[in-house]
């Protein structure tokens, strides 16, 4: 692992784009390089002015990701500082929920480093070359400032395949946990750190798990339900509530963490949204509460179109299903369909399903991933809560 691994000269275009704000700089844009892959490299423009120090990959067609604006030694000190204030922004969490992310990459100026913690667990993701070049230092810094039970790598993500990594988890620090009890805003779950979804939760989501609770009544159905977040938080304030979902196992563990809260109104279905949705307009239901939470339909720009076609598709089904004064929270985590773009679709389906619509709340990712401003990357996930009032 090199600490301070060569210079790189970038474009005027690759200058630029940084100095208005973005931490990355494109592979077309690099103009001279003196580094290996994995290094922390001094960045400079054309006329030799330095812009920074930055993560460098010889790989992705992300070559640079930018640490810090300053030319300053990125050393043990400084990964630790970096850390330590990543983790205070977080510190109003604790207490009130035990899962979160403890550091989201870009959004807290770590590029391509992000950290989860379940309680006493820490579950770590080193996506680009340069970070994963550090991951024992990052564990190292890990335990100290945490004294965790244990740390997971979750790197079985496809993103690292575009630095040459290999896609692998497993334990780093400590013994595999098996599954984490947790407590979020006074919901029980058991989570699967090692070999669930995502990191074993959907923590982007958790803030919309709580909002849901404000909007949900009446007979109300959780579509893409995973582990039964979002129907656990709302069936308080339901007579009944309905959760599907394809994946068996996710419905297995959402019927475990219902006993787990004594839930007795909550069922849980395996079943294709596309299809449910299609059989229960056919028989006439009707619902007063829906959420959809799908998967990115869209992991890139190419599948753009058929995402848009799936999202209006499930958003054009639920607005039909739902009676008037119902309220619809729609979802999507696809960074490639924006705010506008997700807007547009939801306008479309209302026409085509002849409802008349408000918006009663415009969300986003939990505060945990929060979103650098620049970097438009760093926000993904949207949220609408709408009101059917015709
Ligand atoms: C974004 S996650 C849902 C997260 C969850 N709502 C939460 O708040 O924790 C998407 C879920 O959709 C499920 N899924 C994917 N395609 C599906 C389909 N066609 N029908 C039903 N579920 C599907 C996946 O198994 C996954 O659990």
């Amino acid at each position: 692992m090199s600490e301070e691994g060569g210079r790189v000269v970038i474009s005027a275009r690759g200058a630029a784009h940084i100095r208005a704000g973005h931490l990355w700089v494109y592979r077309s844009e690099l103009r001279q390089v003196e580094a290996v892959g994995g290094s922390i490299v001094r960045v400079a423009d054309a006329r030799g002015r330095i812009l920074g120090r930055a993560l460098y990959s010889d790989r992705s067609e992300i070559a640079l990701r930018l640490l810090t604006a300053r030319d300053e030694r990125v050393d043990r000190d400084w990964w630790q500082q970096r850390l330590r204030v990543a983790f205070e922004r977080r510190a109003g969490l604790d207490g009130a929920c035990e899962a979160y992310r403890l550091v989201y990459a870009e959004g807290d100026l770590l590029p391509s480093l992000i950290v989860d913690r379940y309680r006493d667990v820490l579950v770590i993701q080193t996506l680009a070359q340069a970070t994963d070049a550090r991951k024992d230092l990052f564990v190292e810094l890990l335990v100290e400032a945490f004294a965790p039970r244990a740390i997971i790598e979750r790197n079985d993500v496809r993103v690292r395949e575009l630095e040459g990594l290999e896609m692998r988890a497993g334990m780093l620090y400590g013994a595999d946990p098996g599954e984490v009890e947790i407590i979020q805003h006074g919901t029980r779950y058991r989570v699967l750190p090692l070999g669930g979804q995502k990191t074993g939760a959907f923590l982007d989501q958790r803030e919309n798990h709580l909002a849901a609770r404000r909007y949900a009544r009446g007979r109300a159905l959780d579509c893409f339900t995973f582990n039964g977040a979002f129907a656990l938080n709302i069936a308080p304030a339901c007579d009944n509530v309905l959760g599907l979902d394809i994946s068996e196992e996710a419905v297995l563990g959402a019927r475990r963490n219902a006993e787990l809260n004594g839930a007795r109104n909550v069922e849980f279905r395996v079943a294709n949204v596309f299809d449910a949705l299609r059989e229960f307009e056919t028989r006439g239901e009707r619902f007063d509460t829906i959420v959809l939470d799908p998967p990115a339909f869209a992991k890139n720009r190419a599948s753009l179109a058929s995402a848009v076609r799936g999202y209006k598709e499930i958003n054009l089904r639920a607005l039909k299903l739902l009676a008037t004064g119902g309220t619809l929270i729609t979802c999507t985590c696809s960074y490639h369909v924006d705010e506008s773009l997700f807007g547009e679709i939801v306008a479309d389906a209302a026409a085509d399903a002849r409802r008349r619509v408000q918006i009663a709340e415009r969300r986003m990712q939990s505060s945990d991933h929060p979103v650098l401003v620049g970097v438009p990357e760093t926000l993904y996930l949207k949220c609408l809560v709408l009101r059917v009032i015709d």
